[in-house]
């Protein structure tokens, strides 16, 4: 019976009234509320090959994927308590042939819809209506640098002059239909070879009208950091000069003195399907579920995700299995001494 009523997924008042009978023996602090956001990653292969960005091939674990819009749909199924969806993660979204049905589907259920670019594809400009006619809220840009040989140091393989054009191509689009949505932002990831080029990228982003926003660059380490060595040699040689520029988390050691918020708010679900506890994991090892296969709240109250949150709660877990969670360095466990 209880098997049973575990499959179901929390769709009406029933389910939930289920749900919290079900869970009630739980600590309440290792079992938050259901999120209201989460990612969905509607692929991860990509046009580029940005050398400090997971969606490549030599990250451990990676296996490169396709979502389809029927496992999409049975996905975004089980989550009626949504209110925002990201539609992103390691790979080019829009190399999804079924990216605009995706976003479409997103808006019937009254979702907010965001996702991020790199815009460097050749497109026609009805493709750039169709962006504005899915209903997608926010669409981030990523460019950074202003100058080919400076953009493409992280951009490998872009075209900065092609996402420019596309640019202008889409601020027509948008003029034509008189759509303020989605609205456009320039994501400037900064890095050694770009942080010169911020000045000269405000300016062109006012010329544009859209939006500058500056990303920290983080030297990934696939969460704990066995290879330091290398991913010392990488942060000098990537990171920026100036101090305001360089994130905390890629400090050696425990980086963030408070428990992982990830574990209580949010799951990132790659393009198989497969639950990952933070945007930081591509290795199918390291989920906590699948959603093509569990219910969402199979999951997120599951003995993985229990087990991970313990380690940042008074709460102990009494069947605690191990976790990526236990071998992070990203933020404060109980356990961490400073
Ligand atoms: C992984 S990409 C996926 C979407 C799309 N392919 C793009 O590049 O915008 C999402 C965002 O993550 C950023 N990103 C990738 N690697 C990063 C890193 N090591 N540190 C910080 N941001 C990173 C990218 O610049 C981009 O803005
Ligand atoms: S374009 Fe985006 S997903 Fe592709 S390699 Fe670059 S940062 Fe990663
Ligand atoms: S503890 Fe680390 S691996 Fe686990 S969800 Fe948080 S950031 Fe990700």
């Amino acid at each position: 019976m209880i098997g049973y009523l575990l499959n179901l997924s929390y769709n009406n008042k029933f389910d939930f009234y289920i749900y919290k009978r079900i869970y009630s023996y739980l600590p309440k602090s290792l079992r938050p509320k259901l999120p209201k956001t989460v990612g969905i990653d509607p692929t991860t292969y990509c046009n580029l090959k940005c050398p400090p960005c997971m969606a490549c091939k030599d990250t451990p674990g990676f296996e490169p994927c396709m979502l389809s819009l029927e496992n999409f749909k049975i996905m975004l199924d089980k989550m009626p308590f949504l209110e925002v969806l990201l539609l992103f993660n390691w790979g080019e979204p829009f190399l999804n042939p079924q990216f605009f049905d995706m976003i479409k589907y997103t808006k019937t259920k009254g979702l907010y819809a965001l996702t991020y670019s790199n815009f460097s594809f050749k497109k026609d400009y009805e493709f750039f209506k169709n962006i504005i006619k899915s209903g997608l809220d926010d669409l981030l840009i990523s460019i950074d640098g202003t100058t080919q040989q400076n953009y493409e140091k992280f951009r490998k393989g872009g075209n900065l002059d092609l996402v420019f054009s596309n640019i202008k191509l889409f601020n027509k689009a948008k003029k034509e239909l008189k759509c303020k949505r989605p609205r456009l932002y320039w994501h400037f990831t900064v890095d050694k070879f770009n942080e010169h080029e911020i000045t000269q990228a405000k300016k062109i982003a006012k010329e544009l009208k859209i939006k500058l926003i500056l990303n920290h660059l983080i030297i990934y380490s696939k969460v704990n950091e066995t290879d330091l060595e290398e991913i010392k040699r990488k942060r000098k040689y990537w990171l920026p000069k100036k101090r305001k520029y360089i994130l905390k988390l890629n400090d050696v050691g425990p980086k963030l003195n408070y428990r992982c918020p990830n574990l209580f708010s949010l799951v990132c679900f790659d393009a198989a399907g497969y639950a990952m506890p933070c945007r930081f994991l591509t290795d199918k090892n390291d989920a906590m579920g699948n959603l093509l296969e569990n219910s969402f709240e199979e999951i997120w109250y599951g003995q993985k995700y229990l087990s991970s949150r313990s380690l940042f709660t008074k709460n102990k877990y009494s069947k605690k299995v191990e976790t990526v969670c236990d071998k992070c360095t990203m933020y404060k466990k109980r356990t961490n001494i400073f």
